[in-house]
């Protein structure tokens, strides 16, 4: 009977998804004709298909069939400010009038320049290029450039793009018992990049140092995203990014922030809320307000590698190229997105996002359901269990659990007018107010109960 009631729940928010998605569905059976399961990310696919997006404004966005959704997804995180923010659109709408890239430095690329620098207290200088991936390839070159090591450490279950060096245990290593291992599961890798990334769970120094022991003079750098986005919004512990940074330091390597997702958390980044300041820093995303953009900045004398003039010979400088690095559209859009992106509305959105956290963990505990938000600021998560979540791995674990819960949960809420990523996290934008938060969490609130049956029929373990 339980059972029969789960299944109903199951069928119905399939059903209604289906009925109000007629056009997304022939959209989708067009789409797999000429692109590889009808996509071209990864990221945005999920069962049984994706919503079609075709317009936004502010935080609300619409698809195909004329369904409108508040969007707590922002392009994975990307669009601070929304959907056509009218300050962007006007200032890249006259520069497209007068060209788009030049093949040339330009003023709008000093300005951007200026402007990161100033705010990001581990930027001295910055290069620009045109994603997050290559904000980070460039970073792990440039490590082993200064330090002339090859091998790299990396977090089990992180996430920094889509190249070989990191595609290592993208997924956390949960099956591992005596600490996590490099897993190269994804096809494609070359072998000669097994050895040189080493990994290591989230939150735990004793695996940096017992790594950094077992292979002396050999690490160039840690890769870290502050707070892991992918990996589950999980808080680092109280003093473990200082212990990164100190152990880093001890052994001649350097500390790599990956800032691609946590940049929109401080002025200056998350590393001016924790005042741990990294060597090298990789940026994208909110930087190039809605357009395309990544970037690599760093301290004075990292960055010096790229100058040929501050290179001594025989060392060759660093190279770095790029077709459409610095194009005025992504240099203009980042510059107005940050001009709007001050201490005041980075504090008005963290706080409205602590609102979202602590609203969804009240409404859980209300239902009696094992489940936890976490987060940091405008980033939101919803976790499937309710123990502290210390490293990636326990994360998976739990969303492996519950993934038939979080699928309907992604495709409820769609229904309900709300747009998140699949994996439950939600990610505020500067044009929404307490107005859409308790929007939002009346929502959400009503997901958890339609969903209520189902968990107690297909997962008694998660209702207290
Ligand atoms: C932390 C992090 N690093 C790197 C990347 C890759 O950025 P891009 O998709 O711009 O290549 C992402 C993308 O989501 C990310 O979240």
């Amino acid at each position: 009977m339980i059972d029969a009631e789960a299944t109903a729940v199951a069928d119905g928010i399939l059903e209604r998804y289906k009925r109000r998605t007629k056009r997304t569905r022939e959209q989708m059976e067009r789409a797999k004709r000429v692109l590889p399961a009808g996509h071209t990310r990864g990221s945005t696919q999920y069962p049984p298909y994706a919503t079609h997006l075709h317009s936004g404004s502010g935080c609300y966005i619409q698809d195909c069939d004329g369904n409108r959704y508040l969007d707590l997804l922002n392009n994975q995180t990307s669009l601070i400010h929304g959907h056509a923010h009218p300050a962007i659109t006007s200032a890249i709408t006259e520069q497209m009038q007068q060209g788009t890239v030049f093949g040339s430095p330009t003023e709008p690329l000093i300005r951007l320049a200026e402007t990161i620098c100033d705010r990001t207290p581990g930027i001295d200088q910055i290069l620009f290029n045109n994603s997050g991936t290559e904000a980070t390839i460039m970073a792990l070159r440039t490590a082993r450039a200064y330090t002339g090591r090859e091998r790299i450490i990396k977090m089990d279950g992180g996430y920094h793009g889509l190249h070989d060096a990191v595609l290592v245990n993208m997924k956390a290593d949960h099956a591992a018992t005596d600490g996590p291992r490099p897993r190269f599961t994804l096809p494609g890798i070359p072998q000669a990049h097994k050895g040189q990334s080493l990994i290591a769970p989230f939150n735990d120094l004793t695996a940096i140092a017992t790594l950094f022991e077992r292979h002396p003079g050999e690490i160039a750098a840690v890769i870290v995203e502050p707070i892991p986005n992918a990996g589950g919004i999980i808080l680092p512990q109280e003093g473990y990014l200082a212990g990164l940074k100190e152990i880093t330091k001890q052994h001649g390597a350097l500390l790599i922030f990956d800032e691609v997702a946590t940049y929109r958390l401080g002025r200056g980044g998350y590393q001016e809320v924790s005042g741990v300041i990294p060597d090298l820093t990789a940026l994208a995303k909110i930087i190039g307000g809605g357009y395309p953009i990544g970037a690599l900045g760093g301290r004075q004398e990292v960055m010096d590698l790229y100058d040929p003039a501050r290179v001594e010979k025989p060392q060759e400088p660093l190279y770095v190229s790029g077709t459409y690095h610095g194009n005025v559209i992504s240099m203009i859009a980042g510059q107005v997105a940050m001009e709007h992106y001050e201490e005041p509305e980075v504090q008005r959105i963290n706080r409205l996002g602590d609102m979202l956290k602590d609203g969804i963990q009240a409404c859980g505990e209300e239902l009696g359901l094992r489940v936890q938000a976490t987060g940091y600021g405008s980033l939101v998560r919803v976790h499937w269990q309710d123990e502290p979540i210390i490293d990636i791995a326990q994360a998976t674990r739990g969303d492996r659990n519950a993934q038939d819960i979080i699928e309907l949960f992604h495709l409820e809420l769609l229904n309900r007018g709300i747009l998140a990523a699949p994996g439950e996290k939600f990610c505020l934008s500067t044009p929404m107010t307490e107005k859409e938060i308790d929007h939002a969490l009346a929502e959400i609130a009503e997901t958890f109960q339609t969903l209520l049956p189902y968990v107690r029929g297909k997962h008694p373990e998660l209702i207290v």
